[in-house]
């Protein structure tokens, strides 16, 4: 099969340049990528369609075909969009996709003597130009929305008094119509988990636009982890490194007294729905707990934060405030480390040490979408204390078989009693359960061989009866597009 993966955020090359340093180069990216190289290696041709720049602050993005080594099926395809090549953010992309981008891909695929025979749209933006190219040429496609905008709106509080700057912002009523669009026009949408379907895709701005309850318009298709970084045979080219790092970090941090005690690992952002707080809270009020393990709070880039504020931005400082107070109040210096691994090797390499030690991998967001950070830690032997709100509840516990201990991330006893346990006895079932569970089940091979079942649903689906394209997304000359008044009434109800 030849199917062709529509991003045109962002950008893609073999040296994965500025991922993670830049909103429109994260999770997104690392997943087509991967489920990219994973269908090319099962012999399906893959075209990565994203935008080519060309701009001085972008380099790597100026030529129209670029490639990854050792993987002769897939190309990363580069077609114009804008006013000009310069770089563009995601939210500004709305009137080039129907006008530049869309026509670039049809006129590339007609020289080229043929075209894929489907399309996997990516966020709004890809799903859009799904849709547009569906509507051109008739052929099908799948949507992933990795991120939904009326989830985003409502995170940031939409309300009738901020709709407009909401919009002048972040254009969400393009994205709103565009994501409509492409839930209706696609053949199968592709979510993550059973709750992305029911709740995201429940959202009252999506009314109409395609039915929760439909079967035959869902599939689920959990992300994978990466075994060659955090699987617990593999070695980074910075293992020994890195066991040093932990090792120097942890005497630096830590009473040489309790340098033989296992961790408790905590690895995320420092955003306050991460919730760090109740980890460390655990620690001050379980005197048990604290006899058994000390706590490592790992960031990608702060090397002393509990001491230090080097580096650290405002919202960073405001996370890291109360930890540093409940620590200095509780008496926890001594049993808490903190400091930086950078890169995923780094981390997986921690991860594989630290579960020499019979350490615990733990995260109590308040709510995890769907929790690939724990699988990896899984994968690489570490057994799961993780918060039950989310994806974690789908993917740690089937048919009464629990492959990681669920907690309440907002009960403090409940963190701690579920540390406990992992940190006990059933350390060697929990961590080879956990284990097991990411290659049998949360594997990028997985993903792709999920993929290939939506793709072949999607082409074998006619499609009902399909929401009107507005002409503004084909022609932005047409007329002034979308403003906060059609935002309203989507969003509005
Ligand atoms: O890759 C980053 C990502 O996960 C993308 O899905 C998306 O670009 C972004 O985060 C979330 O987008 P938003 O904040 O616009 O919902």
């Amino acid at each position: 099969m030849h199917i062709g993966f529509l991003n045109p955020q962002g950008n893609f090359d073999p040296g994965d340049s500025y991922w993670t340093e830049h909103a429109d180069f994260g999770g997104q990216l690392v997943y087509v990528k991967q489920v990219a190289l994973a269908l090319g290696e099962m012999g399906h041709r893959v075209d990565i369609l994203t935008r080519r720049i060309v701009d001085a602050d972008w380099p790597p993005f100026a030529n129209d075909l670029d490639v990854y080594p050792d993987a002769p099926n897939v190309r990363i395809v580069r077609v114009p969009a804008g006013e000009d090549d310069r770089f563009l953010p995601k939210e500004d992309l709305w009137p080039f996709l129907g006008r530049d981008w869309v026509p670039g891909i049809i006129d590339l695929y007609r020289a080229e003597g043929s075209f894929p025979d489907a399309f996997t749209g990516h966020y709004g933006d890809g799903g859009l130009a799904a849709v547009l190219l569906r509507a051109e040429i008739g052929i099908p496609f799948t949507f992933t929305a990795h991120s939904l905008g009326a989830q985003k709106m409502d995170k940031l509080e939409a309300r009738c008094s901020n709709l407009t700057e909401l919009e002048d912002r972040y254009h969400f009523a393009s994205r709103l119509v565009g994501e409509r669009l492409a839930m209706n026009h696609s053949g199968v949408n592709i979510t993550s988990t059973r709750q992305e379907r029911f709740e995201q895709y429940g959202h009252h701005a999506y009314r109409e636009a395609v039915s929760v309850d439909d079967d035959a318009r869902f599939a689920v298709v959990p992300p994978g982890v990466n075994l060659a970084i955090f699987g617990s045979d593999a070695r980074a080219a910075t293992e020994a490194a890195t066991r040093r790092t932990v090792d120097d970090r942890l005497a630096r941090d830590l009473d040489p007294g309790r340098l033989g005690l296992p961790v408790v690992v905590a690895s995320s952002r420092l955003d306050p729905k991460k919730n760090h707080f109740t980890i460390v809270e655990a620690f001050a009020t379980d005197d048990a707990l604290r006899r058994t393990a000390n706590l490592v709070i790992l960031t990608g880039s702060l090397d002393d934060p509990l001491h230090s504020d080097d580096g650290i931005s405002a919202g960073e400082l405001a996370v890291l405030r109360p930890l540093r107070e409940l620590i200095a109040s509780a008496g926890l210096e001594g049993s808490v480390a903190a400091f930086a691994l950078p890169g995923q090797e780094r981390l997986a390499a921690a991860y594989r040490y630290l579960a020499e030690r019979r350490s615990v991998f733990c995260l109590t967001a308040l709510y995890e979408p769907f929790g690939l950070a724990p699988l990896e830690a899984a994968a690489a032997g570490l057994p799961l204390a993780v918060t039950r709100n989310g994806g974690p509840s789908e993917s740690l516990v089937q048919d009464g078989i629990e492959y990681g201990v669920l907690v309440d991330p907002a009960d403090v006893a409940s963190v701690a009693a579920g540390l406990l346990r992992a940190l006990g006895p059933e350390w060697d079932d929990l961590a080879a359960r956990g284990r097991q569970r990411v290659l049998d089940r949360y594997t990028w091979d997985r993903t792709a061989e999920g993929y290939l079942g939506a793709i072949e649903r999607a082409m074998a689906n006619a499609g009902g009866s399909l929401l009107p394209i507005p002409a503004w997304f084909g022609d932005p000359g047409s007329g002034d597009g979308f403003d906060a008044g059609d935002l309203a009434a989507i969003y509005l109800v």
